[in-house]
């Protein structure tokens, strides 16, 4: 593994690049204060933007580390950051990772989770030597499902009542891989 830690990247109409504490406008309003946003995340909408300032600057600090992948999607023409994507959980010794993601709901629908999950899992292969990149989603989240199949992952495996939602039901979550060996097979 050759850890390099979060440096941008550009794609078509984003920049994935690190947090800064002028983020925290864009990042409350866009979604971390929306409930719609973030139903199937385990956290819930930030009571006031200092909650999310304060978010901003621990990630901020974070960086430090040259483990830590955790990029602002920031879109060109709206000239905002709209949602976060980033590495969850690392295991050096497997190669692999997890990663999930975020945008709020005025932009959905228009593929830019795609475009920017295709260009962090091309870093996380190429420049970081992860062998396998895993993703979850809630069974019910299946928007997000859809994202990991547009990518090229594949269904791995179901985990029944692994969590419980904010709302106390349980859920069974659903996960996607993606091995680099296989990226050959689909036009990146
Ligand atoms: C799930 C999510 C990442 C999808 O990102 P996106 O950039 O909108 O992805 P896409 O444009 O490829 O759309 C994916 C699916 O979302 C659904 N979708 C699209 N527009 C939508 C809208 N306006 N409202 C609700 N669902 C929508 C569709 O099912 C679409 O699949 P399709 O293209 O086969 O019709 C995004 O909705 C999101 O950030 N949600 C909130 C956070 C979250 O749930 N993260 C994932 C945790 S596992």
């Amino acid at each position: 593994m050759n850890h390099i830690g979060t440096n941008s990247i550009e794609t078509m109409r984003l920049i994935l690049r690190r947090f800064r504490p002028e983020d925290t406008f864009d990042m409350y309003s866009n979604w971390a204060s929306d409930i719609e946003t973030l139903r199937y995340l385990p956290w819930g909408p930030h009571s006031d933007v200092n909650v999310t300032h304060r978010r901003i600057l621990s990630w901020v600090a974070n960086y430090e580390q040259a483990n830590v992948y955790n990029w602002a999607i920031y879109l060109k023409t709206q000239k905002q950051v709209i949602g976060s994507i980033s590495v969850e959980m690392s295991n050096d010794k497997e190669e692999s990772c997890e990663v999930g993601y975020c945008i709020g709901k005025s932009f959905w629908g228009r593929e830019i989770v795609v475009e920017a999950l295709r260009a962090i899992m091309h870093y996380l292969f190429y420049e970081v030597g992860y062998k396998k990149i895993f993703a979850r989603y809630d069974v019910l989240n299946t928007a997000s499902g859809r994202v990991m199949q547009k990518v090229g992952m594949h269904y791995d495996r179901t985990m029944k009542d692994v969590g419980r939602r904010r709302d106390g039901s349980l859920y069974d979550v659903v996960i996607y891989v993606k091995y680099k060996d296989d990226l050959e097979e689909e036009p990146f």
